[in-house]
């Protein structure tokens, strides 16, 4: 059990030591990379879940990976059979920082302890939800265990491959996971009262404003795609350059059309990304036969985003005939707008204002949450934290000491809040 209540400062130091607990369970010797349902995801939730069972709370995997610590009500009301759900995410970006994600688990754990510290007893339950795959980096989807949670997982993305061609469906049968039974995991709405989570900003805006802490309004809508274009193998000393069909031109040309294409969106906040990128037989002196690159698009308008999808596509199907090669665009994920709810931002931005004695910005954000799975659920709250420099999904991603004490601050804070609301 955690003992006593800590301060601003025990809380955060707290907060560092879990995170770089969590940190040294990591694929790779020296950098931070643990995508869903590995040995290194295993390692990690059999942490969280032992530092749940450490604080009081009732633990079990569910059929997606994602560790639920619940405790009860701890007073009788007309929310005593409701949960509250707190969460983020335990898996990472390949070279990935400590805080994304994880700080919101351990900041969750932190702000129960200390509840419980204070002797507070919450009208309603509360379940601690640590998920497995908020990144989509190792299968070519996003928000896997968030979306069993809400609800809304869509059963044939069970045949989504890894690099390996390892189906979700068989990775999750490995983690002991049985995916058969994944809709009995989905929460039901009337017996949720909330989502929360708290997460790093992964922006500058924070930093800009000398503040430590934000209310989110909403997150931006995101689909990803996966574009493949298939041209001929030739010998790259023998095929003249007007009768080649090069698939790694086509793509560079591609790349470069989703850069421009968001570019000249900067009112919806427009971002195109083509991260990854693979290309067959892959040598020098062969002119690529095959290229496959992701392509994910976010916007603040979902109008505007599915706008520059289709002007993508446009440029795909010129790619076809000016560069005679085939294109094939497809959708692997698309989620709309997220709007955090209203009650929720207004409770978590004056919990911010008691705890920081600074007025909360309204901040929207760039990056997926599992918030955005949440929403289908119910309503949902996020508390920002400022990161050094803006920088995420790097290792040099940095949150101090104080703002991590703060936030769970902040976070306790607004669960006393909705406690004191639901009491009324
Ligand atoms: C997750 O960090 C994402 O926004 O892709
Ligand atoms: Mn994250
Ligand atoms: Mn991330």
């Amino acid at each position: 059990m955690s003992g006593g209540r800590r301060d601003r400062t025990a809380l955060g130091a707290r907060a560092q030591e879990m995170i770089d607990a969590l940190a040294a369970i990591s694929a790779e010797e020296g950098r931070v990379t643990r995508l869903y349902l590995t040995p290194e995801h295993r390692r990690a939730a059999d942490l969280v879940g032992t530092w749940m069972r450490d604080a009081g709370l009732s633990v079990r995997m569910d059929n997606a990976g994602t560790m639920r610590g619940s405790r009860p009500a701890g007073r009788p009301g007309r929310s005593a059979n409701k949960a509250l759900l707190i969460g983020s995410h335990i898996d990472t970006v390949v070279d990935a920082g400590r805080y994304d994600g994880n700080l919101g688990v351990v900041a969750g754990l932190l702000a129960l302890e200390e509840l419980a510290a204070r002797g507070v007893a919450l009208p309603f339950g509360v379940d601690l939800l640590a998920f497995g795959d908020e990144e989509g980096v190792r299968f070519p989807v996003t928000l896997t265990s968030s979306s069993v949670a809400a609800g809304i997982f869509d059963p044939k993305t069970l045949d989504a491959t890894d690099a390996d061609g390892v189906t979700l469906r068989d990775a999750l049968i490995a983690f002991g996971c049985d995916p058969a039974r994944l809709k009995d995991d989905a929460y039901v709405r009337p017996g949720v009262l909330g989502y929360l989570e708290v997460h790093i900003e992964q922006g500058p805006v924070l930093e800009r404003e000398k503040l430590p802490l934000a209310s989110v309004s909403a997150i931006a809508g995101q689909s990803r795609h996966v574009v493949r274009i298939r041209g001929e193998a030739g010998h790259a000393g023998t095929v003249p350059m007007a009768l080649r069909h090069d698939a790694l031109a086509a793509a560079a040309e591609l790349v470069l059309a989703a850069e421009a294409i968001a570019r000249r969106d900067r009112r919806n906040a427009l971002v195109a990304t083509v991260g990854q990128i693979e290309v067959r037989p892959g040598a020098p002196n062969v002119i690529a036969a095959e290229a496959r690159f992701s392509l994910d698009i976010r916007a603040a308008n979902d109008e505007a985003r599915r706008a520059a999808f289709q002007e993508f596509r446009l440029a795909a199907r010129r790619a076809d005939t000016t560069r005679h090669v085939v294109v094939g665009v497809e959708t692997v994920m698309e989620k709309p707008v997220a709007l955090c709810a209203p009650t929720l931002q207004k409770t978590i931005g004056s919990a911010i204002g008691r705890v920081t004695g600074k007025a909360a910005p309204n901040l929207m954000s760039g990056a997926g949450h599992d918030g955005q799975a949440m929403s289908q659920l119910t309503d949902f709250g996020m508390i920002f934290v400022r990161c050094r420099a803006g920088i995420s999904h790097n290792p040099r991603e940095f949150v101090t000491i104080d703002d991590m004490g703060a936030a769970v601050e902040a976070l306790v804070a607004t669960i006393e809040d909705m406690a004191a609301q639901e009491s009324r």
